[in-house]
């Protein structure tokens, strides 16, 4: 994609993928973009696991939950929706304890990077970190930060104006594809 706002703004959170693999190249890619981003004091607190067996991405999709804001019928991949990687985001905590907004650049480059080469992402916080941590074999002085699911899309994700600026709540249209409302300018810009 060569425009950056195109891509910003589809960039979307996908909760339903096609069953193919991702390319080593692509995934290399996505970590790049990880490897590269800012860091408070450069300190570089994160680390990443790459789950892509499809086993392993089974055991990790089953201590996930989707689209909270939906049915789980609605919501929740199916079998055949269902990401084919995920990417584990851990903190160093000897590093820095506080690195959340590492975290999130990190992750933000990873979707972008993915995003750029058609591969779709859902970014998972609500998900059993006891679990995860456990089959990740996790120290103790690590902590699971996020997971991020990948894979390409099956449905369009888009961005609606919230014309009510209270009415927030993402929703399926009669595809089944997801439209999310953002809050317009007018509503979150102050200029002083
Ligand atoms: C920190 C964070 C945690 C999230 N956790 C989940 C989650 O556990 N499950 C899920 O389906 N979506 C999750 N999402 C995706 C959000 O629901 C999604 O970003 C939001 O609905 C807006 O959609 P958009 O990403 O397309 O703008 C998470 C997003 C963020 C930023």
């Amino acid at each position: 994609m060569d425009n950056l706002m195109e891509l910003l703004e589809t960039r979307r959170t996908y909760r339903r993928f096609e069953q193919r693999e991702i390319p080593g190249e692509v995934l290399d890619e996505i970590l790049t973009a990880a490897r590269f981003a800012s860091s408070a004091a450069n300190r570089q607190p994160l680390s990443y696991i790459v789950i892509r067996e499809k086993d392993k991405v089974a055991e990790v999709f089953s201590h996930t939950r989707w689209a909270g804001a939906l049915p789980p019928e609605l919501g929740q991949p199916k079998e055949n929706e269902r990401p084919v990687l995920f990417i584990a985001v851990v903190e160093n905590l000897d590093i820095n304890a506080d690195c959340d907004t590492d975290a999130g650049l990190a992750i933000s480059n990873m979707t972008l990077a993915a995003w750029n080469r058609g591969v779709g992402s859902c970014i998972i916080g609500a998900c059993n970190k006891e679990k995860l941590s456990g089959m990740f074999g996790l120290t103790e002085r690590q902590k699971l930060h996020t997971v991020v699911a990948f894979g390409y899309p099956s449905h369009v994700s888009r961005i609606v104006d919230a014309e009510d600026p209270a009415q927030v709540k993402y929703y399926l249209d009669e595809k089944k594809d997801y439209c999310v409302p953002k809050r317009k300018l007018e509503d979150i810009v102050r200029y002083l």
